[in-house]
């Protein structure tokens, strides 16, 4: 059932009663494997789910890509009927953004590291798409993906600091058989191109074998030689490869206990980002 927001606050099925537990799935849409995956965890974990479709124009930057963003309605509509999603949301910009709107939601801690200093005012816009989504669907769990693990920081991190009653759940990476993290992006990606993008996750891979077998524990060094394996790859571009505290982000230079690995990289006209949880 499609839903606006007016019928989502208003229209007080039995599931707001608080009887029965909601789990609900932000999404961007062009639904893929990693999208089917959070809506399958919510399906077994609640009573009713409800994924949300808004391709949120906030956390786009001015050169980035909201407007070649893939729209693929008809096809999510089809997958989340199979998947026996009891509410589709899909607002419109004006809906949820109208003409004076003014408030954002920020968690400044995150912002220096990783993505943030490369995408200026994203988490901000993510934060503040979600924390009104949360605010209209009030889910008793929200799942998102370690794909965009500080996305996943971010938020909970917002939950915390707000008191908003949600449970965040990170559900892991969903990948292709050679290893790729599955993303809407990938589609931007030429045959060639395509091919040569595994060498992210096989990067990130030995990554942490080098980690895990004790073999290279000076963060400086790791990164340094990762960073040499992916400027290898034709028309590419390294953002970032980062060994970080899983909690809060900040760069560690010894790796003495659990970290994430995580990269951005271009290649051509497409940015992607993936990461490996080191325990
Ligand atoms: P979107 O990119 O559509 O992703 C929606 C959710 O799916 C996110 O939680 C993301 O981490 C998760 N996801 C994407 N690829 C995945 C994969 N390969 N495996 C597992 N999970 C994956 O992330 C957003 O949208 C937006 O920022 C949003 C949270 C909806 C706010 O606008």
């Amino acid at each position: 059932m499609k839903s606006t927001i007016h019928k989502l606050m208003q229209g007080k099925p039995a599931y707001r009663t608080g009887r029965h537990s909601i789990g609900f799935v932000p999404t961007m849409g062009v639904l893929h494997e990693g999208h089917r995956s959070l809506i399958r965890r919510a399906r077994r974990e609640n009573d009713h789910v409800v994924v949300s479709l808004f391709v949120n124009p906030l956390q786009f930057g001015p050169k980035e890509d909201f407007k070649r963003y893939p729209r693929t309605l008809k096809q999510d509509l089809t997958l989340l009927k199979q998947e026996h999603v009891d509410i589709v949301f899909n607002p419109s910009a004006s809906e949820l953004f109208p003409p004076g709107f003014s408030t954002a939601v920020e968690v400044p801690a995150y912002e220096k590291t990783l993505c943030g200093p490369f995408r200026p005012g994203h988490f901000r816009g993510v934060a503040t798409v979600v924390a009104k989504l949360f605010e209209i669907v009030r889910p008793i769990r929200a799942y998102f993906g370690e794909k965009d693990y500080q996305q996943c920081r971010v938020i909970a991190q917002m939950v915390q600091d707000l008191q908003i009653p949600v449970r965040i759940v990170a559900c892991s990476t969903v990948r292709e058989p050679d290893g790729l993290a599955v993303s809407s992006r990938n589609r931007y990606l030429s045959k060639k191109e395509r091919e040569e993008a595994v060498q992210l996750y096989q990067a990130l891979y030995l990554g942490r074998e080098l980690i895990e077998q004790k073999i290279m524990l000076d963060s400086q060094r790791l990164e340094k030689r990762l960073k040499q394996i992916l400027s290898q790859i034709p028309r590419s571009g390294v953002d970032y490869i980062s060994v970080v505290d899983p909690v809060t982000l900040a760069p560690m230079k010894r790796i003495h206990r659990p970290a994430v690995l995580a990269a951005a990289i271009w290649i051509g006209k497409t940015r992607l980002i993936d990461n490996v949880v080191i325990s």
